[in-house]
C-alpha cells in the first residue's frame, strides 16, 4: 500500500507517470468518469484550505467516487483530544483513501503509519506540500512543454513556503534546471534544504534579494505569499509582507514567454493588473490541481494501470457510421471504418478526427 507524504516517496518515473495520467485525463475526461465508482475519499483538514480540499473533492467526484471528512478540526473528535493515530484508524473503516492537511509538521507521516488505507499529505505546516508540487509540475509541462532545461526563480517567503520546499526537491531530479532564490535574509530558503537539495545535486543556484536584478533571466517566476500564520514575531511579518509586489512595469524586462506561477492564495504579492498578462498561469495552475489529484487518487488506489493499458491499446469502434470528410483516407481507400468517443463524448473518425453525425 502506497502513501504520498513527501514528493520523493515517488521516483522520478512514478512522478512522471502521474503527470502523464493527468494529461490523459484532460484529453479523455469521459473515460475516467466511473474510475472510482463505490470508493470514498476522506478529507481530514485541520487547517484552512480552498484549493487543495475542494480540488480533492472535485477530483474524487469526477472519478465517480464519494467524499467524507471535515474542514475544521473543531467539528470532529479531535477537539476532544483524539490523536491523529486514532483518528486515521477510525477513518480507515469508513473510507478507501485519506487526504490530510495538518498544521503540525509530520502529522501525515504519523497518519500513514497507523492508517490501513493510503494517506496523501495535503500540506503539513511549513514542511511539505507534495500535491501542490504535482500541480506545479503538470502546469510547467503544459505551459513550457517540458520539465527539463529552464531557469526558475522562487520569490517571496522561501523559509515558510512549503510549496517551494517540495517543488525544489522534485526539480532536483530533472536535468538542466537553474534555481534563483529571491528573498530577503529573514525569509531565505532554510540552509539545510539549500545544501541537501541544491548543493548535493549540483544545481546551479543563485541567491539574490531583488527580483528586478534577475527577472530577465527567468523562464518561470514562482511567486509566493509571505506566510503570516507561521511567524512568531508579528512585527517581523509586518515589516516583510510588502517586500515583493509583482506589477506590470516589473514584467517589462521579463521574457515574453516567461510563465508566472503562484500556488495561491495571493494577498498582494501579485497585483491584479498582472492577471490579464498571458504569462500569468496561476489560475490555469489551479485547474491542473484537480486533474493531477484525480491521477494521484487513481494511482494510490491501484486503478491507473488498467486505464493506461487501455490507453496503450486504443479501442476503436467499428460501425455503420460514415465519416463525411471527403479528404479523409477512409473515403478513398479500403480501410476499416473506425471511430472513437472524444473527451466531450462525441463520435469522431479515428483517421481525420472529424465529427461524425450519429444516427
Ligand atoms: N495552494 C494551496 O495549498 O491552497 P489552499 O491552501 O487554498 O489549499
Amino acid at each position: 500500500m502506497r502513501s504520498l507524504i513527501d514528493i520523493m516517496d515517488f521516483s522520478k518515473e512514478e512522478t512522471h507517470a502521474v503527470i502523464d495520467l493527468a494529461l490523459d485525463i484532460i484529453a479523455h475526461r469521459w473515460k475516467y468518469a466511473h474510475a472510482c465508482d463505490g470508493r470514498k475519499l476522506a478529507t481530514l483538514f485541520y487547517e484552512p484550505s480552498t484549493r487543495t480540499r475542494l480540488s480533492f473533492t472535485a477530483a474524487m467526484m469526477e472519478l465517480g467516487g464519494n467524499v467524507i471528512g471535515f474542514s475544521d478540526a473543531k467539528s470532529s473528535s479531535v477537539s476532544k483530544g483524539e490523536t491523529v493515530a486514532d483518528t486515521v484508524r477510525v477513518i480507515s473503516a469508513f473510507a478507501d483513501i485519506i487526504a490530510m492537511r495538518h498544521f503540525k509538521e509530520g502529522a501525515p507521516l504519523v497518519a500513514s503509519q497507523y492508517a490501513s488505507i493510503p494517506v496523501i499529505n495535503a500540506g503539513d505546516g511549513s514542511h511539505a506540500h507534495p500535491t501542490q508540487t504535482l500541480t506545479d509540475l503538470l502546469t510547467i509541462r503544459r505551459e513550457l512543454g517540458r520539465l527539463d532545461n529552464f531557469t526558475i526563480g522562487f520569490c517571496g517567503d522561501l523559509k515558510f513556503g512549503r510549496t517551494v520546499h517540495s517543488l525544489i526537491k522534485a526539480l532536483s531530479r530533472q536535468t538542466g534546471i537553474n534555481v534563483v532564490l529571491i528573498a530577503p535574509d529573514e525569509l531565505r530558503l532554510p540552509a539545510h534544504l539549500k545544501k541537501e537539495i541544491c548543493e548535493e545535486n549540483n544545481i546551479p543556484t543563485k541567491e539574490v534579494t531583488e527580483l528586478e536584478d534577475v527577472i530577465a533571466d527567468l523562464d518561470i517566476l514562482y511567486m509566493t505569499r509571505v506566510q503570516e500564520e507561521r511567524f512568531l514575531d508579528r512585527d517581523e511579518f509586518l515589516r516583510l509582507r510588502d517586500r515583493f509586489i509583482l506589477t506590470p512595469d516589473k514584467l517589462e524586462n521579463a521574457k515574453k514567454d516567461m510563465v508566472i506561477l503562484h500556488p495561491l492564495p495571493r494577498i498582494n504579492e501579485i497585483s491584479r493588473q498582472v492577471d490579464k498578462d498571458p504569462r500569468a498561469a496561476y489560475f490555469r495552475q489551479v485547474e491542473n490541481g484537480k486533474f493531477v489529484r484525480m491521477a494521484l487518487i487513481m494511482t494510490l488506489l491501484g486503478l491507473n494501470e488498467k486505464y493506461l493499458e487501455e490507453e496503450n491499446k486504443t479501442e476503436y469502434l467499428t460501425s455503420e457510421y460514415k465519416c463525411s470528410n471527403p479528404v479523409c483516407i477512409c473515403n478513398s481507400e479500403d480501410v476499416d471504418k473506425q471511430f472513437y468517443r472524444s473527451s466531450e463524448g462525441l463520435l469522431r473518425c479515428a483517421y481525420c478526427e472529424g465529427l461524425v453525425p450519429e444516427k
